[in-house]
């Protein structure tokens, strides 16, 4: 089961960059790590980022583990309260990275310049099938309208319509909590 999910997230991943003038693929997930902050999430399902969806979730930090392992720290609402979660990411293949969580996620990323935004494009697989999400991640709580803009022209591309995108500075994203303001 597994390896099918895997199999089919590496062919969805994979020709979906073909023929893009961006470069690809060479990101390095260590290169990215450190304190980041959720700035945008965007999905094909929609109800995955609304409040109480499963991938509404607020990134801390990525920490590299080894050579092909990270460690993320996000935030998430619980029962009304921020609640705190690890996940620790595999790099399966060139780029491509796996990690359990809701499901099984295979993940890459889409856009970087390292410094001040990342763009993070994954599939969530479960039984029940599988949804696309984007996600924004940016050093500051916020971000120059010009890298959102960079980050919706991503969600377009990969058919993710403007009603699917959400802006998340203006929610709860448990900056207190996580010891901020
Ligand atoms: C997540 O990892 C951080 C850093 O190692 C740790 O301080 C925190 O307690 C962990 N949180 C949970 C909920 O396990």
């Amino acid at each position: 089961m597994k390896l099918q999910l895997l199999c089919l997230g590496l062919m969805l991943l994979c020709t979906q960059g073909e023929g893009d003038e961006a470069v690809r693929g060479n990101f390095d997930l260590e290169k990215i790590s450190g304190n980041w902050y959720t700035i945008e999430e965007a999905s094909d399902k929609r109800e995955a980022i609304e409040e109480g969806g499963i991938m509404r979730v607020f990134i801390q930090s990525i920490e590299p583990v080894d050579d092909s392992a990270s460690f993320f720290t996000y935030w998430t609402h619980a029962s009304g309260e921020c609640k705190q979660f690890n996940v620790t990411s595999n790099r399966v293949a060139e780029g491509v990275y796996t990690d359990e969580y809701e499901g099984y996620n295979v993940f890459r990323i889409l856009d970087t310049d390292y410094t001040n935004y990342v763009i993070l494009e994954l599939w969530n697989f479960k039984a029940e099938g599988s949804f696309l999400l984007l996600q924004l991640y940016a050093r500051e709580p916020d971000v120059s309208g010009e890298i959102k803009r960079r980050f919706e022209h991503f969600c377009h591309k990969n058919g993710i319509r403007e009603g699917n995108i959400i802006d998340m500075t203006t929610v709860d994203r448990c900056l207190q909590a996580r010891g901020e303001k």
